[in-house]
């Protein structure tokens, strides 16, 4: 008989660790996974030695981490009977929400700002058939109706206020353990709802507490300067940013953040849209890495902050990547409309000055 064993999603793998049973159904799309990439030439273009990694989440199923968060919370919305389930997204929480509850065979109801979604995601979003309510308020606006109507309706909330999201996104600190052998000395991340970063810190904890590791990483959190409230230490009404994803100024999970922060000695920061974007411009061009630009945040963080040595040499850095580029087709082409193709001739003669006038 084979041995071999086909990978069937982040809640088979850790199961141990993860509030299913023997009898619970699993609704997975084999999320996670995802792989771990060292950077090659930005370590050397920035003249430091540093090790860094990125855990590429844009590469699970619906594109982001959102997916490892979504296993869990649906299996168990499905396990408790529920037959629809609600969230508020800046896009990545709705297009999982939608795929999973697609796989499930349930309802999703998703409330979006208008007209501040990546396409990409409200291409997917449509595709899996949710109910797509858009709101003309933020997402902040969006979270405080979807709890008010969870308790007047039959819906299953599952943003990351919902405890299942996070056990399922702390699966992503046990991989980086698993494949590195031991945690990072520091870990940078996005932070908007901030849902991740109280994920991966009790992924850590969980971790080190069992003995898998023996220490857990300084938790960076990375924030986009017009939506940055752990940086000013209050919430914030008005958030702005390019970087949709993380476009929050009231996040849920604030108290939460807060312990991880301070527990590992950590800190938070925040990115101008113009750093953000250039963070994500260089990952693409030195690295052949593609990720959405709040995924950029991390890495933008990280290069400051090896920059001044907060970070210091000899680290082991890794960088969460939480959306792929693919997400956002518009905001990538307006970046590099400087170098938007031009039409020749289709000729041989056209084609080859063309790649003449190039080298
Ligand atoms: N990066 C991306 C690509 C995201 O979509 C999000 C959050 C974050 C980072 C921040 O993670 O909220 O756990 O601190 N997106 C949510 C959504 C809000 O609705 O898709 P967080």
């Amino acid at each position: 008989m084979s041995t071999h064993k086909h990978y069937t999603g982040l809640i088979e793998r850790y199961r141990d660790r993860l509030p299913v049973s023997a009898s619970t159904r699993i609704i997975s799309l084999n999320e996670g996974n995802t792989p771990m990439i060292q950077l090659q030439n930005i370590p050397r273009l920035i003249g430091k030695d540093v090790d860094i990694y990125v855990k590429f989440e844009g590469l699970n199923p619906t594109g982001s981490f959102k997916d490892r968060g979504m296993t869990m919370a649906v299996t168990k919305a499905v396990e408790d009977g529920s037959q629809a389930i609600i969230c508020a997204s800046t896009g990545n929480t709705s297009a999982a929400a939608a795929a999973y509850a697609a796989r499930a065979g349930i309802k999703a109801f998703v409330l979006i700002p208008d007209g501040k979604i990546a396409q990409g995601k409200l291409a997917q979003t449509l595709m899996y058939g949710a109910e797509i309510i858009q709101i003309n308020g933020n997402f902040d606006r969006g979270m405080a109706l979807v709890k008010e109507v969870a308790e007047q309706a039959p819906v299953t909330i599952v943003n990351s206020i919902n405890p299942f999201r996070i056990d399922g996104q702390k699966t992503a600190a046990f991989e980086i353990v698993d494949d590195l052998g031991s945690a990072p000395d520091y870990h940078c991340l996005p932070v908007g709802n901030a849902g991740n970063i109280t994920a991966y810190w009790k992924g850590y904890t969980e971790y080190a507490t069992s003995r898998v590791c023996s220490t857990r990483p300084v938790m960076c959190g990375y924030q986009a300067a017009g939506a940055a409230p752990f940086v000013a230490g209050h919430m914030i009404d008005e958030p702005e940013t390019i970087a949709t994803a993380i476009r929050i100024g009231h996040p849920q999970s604030w108290d939460f953040a807060w312990a991880a922060q301070k527990e590992s000695g950590g800190w938070f920061d925040k990115f101008a849209d113009e750093q953000i974007l250039a963070a994500q411009k260089m990952l693409s061009q030195y690295e052949g890495i593609f990720c959405e630009p709040a995924s950029a945040t991390s890495l933008a963080g990280a290069l400051q902050d090896i920059g001044s040595g907060k970070i210091p040499e000899g680290s082991k850095i890794v960088c969460t990547l939480t959306g792929n580029g693919l997400k956002d087709p518009d905001t990538a082409i307006a970046q590099c409309s400087a170098a938007h193709p031009v039409t020749i001739e289709a000729s041989l003669d056209a084609v080859k000055r063309a790649i003449l006038d190039c080298l």
